[in-house]
């Protein structure tokens, strides 16, 4: 994807938005489309998100639930949606714990495909909802100096992020216990540190994530106090940052950990404006998605 496609993506979000504020959210832009979400992890802001997207803009939306379906007696990821396709499904969303997994769909089935997060790769629209929060408060990208801080191993909302914020001209800095920054991160054209005192004081954006609990098979730092201590945010570190910077985190949070309550809820956070933005980014992906040769890979 280009510079010029994503800024597409976060204009056409902009136009989203007074949908969503409308007393009638049902617009008739996906009329007649299916699109199903398939999410084989939790999920509850994007799955949420894409749905209510998908139905503010007409389109007819179903679920499937994992658990409940087919899958649970060893149907496979292709036959489960070529099952699903046989019913004249137009986009199906997926979040699959495999790396790659939206790809190999895309390429098996005549449906669009929109990757809701494929194991630690990429979560794209988290990043575009970013990006367009980011834009939002800050006028612009370029330029711009960004923190990344926590798990980054394990992290696709990292990925993606680092993948748009570069591409838009931004500085990204990615923070956090040498254990969970993947060396090969600074082929992606980011600085790596692991003093978060030093680079906060910098920062236009603070963006930290969530420790990835689950897909730690051993523990890679001594304790999540001690992660805490060096690496959480709270009042005291957030003092050393400029008084203007943007406070991010994709959600879920680990409270206490990653960030303290307070400062999740003080004026610099815009992690619940993030979750509001991601409806409108996701309505604006599913328009031009659906218009053909708008948008390439
Ligand atoms: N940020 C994010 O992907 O959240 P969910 O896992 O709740 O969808």
């Amino acid at each position: 994807m280009k510079a010029e496609e994503i800024q597409e993506i976060l204009d056409t979000a902009q136009l989203m938005r007074p949908i969503m504020n409308s007393r009638n959210k049902k617009i008739t832009y996906l009329q007649g489309k299916n699109v199903v979400t398939l999410f084989y992890e939790s999920s509850t802001r994007t799955r949420v998100s894409f749905e209510l997207a998908a139905k503010y803009l007409g389109a007819t939306t179903t679920n499937i639930s994992v658990a409940t379906s087919s899958v649970s007696k060893g149907e496979t990821l292709i036959d489960t949606v070529r099952t699903i396709q046989a019913m004249g499904v137009d986009i199906v969303i997926m979040r699959h714990p495999m790396t790659g997994a939206a790809k190999l769909l895309s390429e098996n089935i005549e449906a669009k495909v929109i990757n809701a997060g494929d194991g630690i790769n990429e979560h794209p629209t988290q990043a575009l909802l970013d990006l367009y929060t980011i834009k939002k408060h800050k006028g612009k990208i370029k330029d711009l100096n960004i923190v990344i801080a926590g798990d980054i191993l394990h992290s696709r909302v990292a990925r993606s992020n680092i993948w748009g914020m570069t591409k838009l001209g931004a500085r990204v800095v990615v923070v956090g216990p040498t254990t969970i920054i993947p060396k090969e991160i600074k082929k992606m054209g980011v600085e790596v540190s692991s003093n978060m005192k030093q680079v906060i004081k910098n920062a236009d954006v603070i963006m930290a994530l969530r420790i990835q609990k689950e897909r730690q098979k051993s523990p890679l730092f001594p304790s999540l106090r001690e992660y805490q201590h060096y690496f959480g945010i709270d009042e005291e570190k957030l003092a050393m940052a400029k008084p203007d910077v943007l406070l991010m985190h994709p959600g879920p949070v680990n409270r206490g950990v990653e960030l303290t309550s307070d400062i999740m809820e003080g004026e610099n956070s815009v992690i619940e404006e993030q979750v509001t933005n991601g409806v409108a980014v996701r309505m604006a992906l599913l328009y031009l998605m659906t218009r053909e040769g708008i948008l390439s890979e």
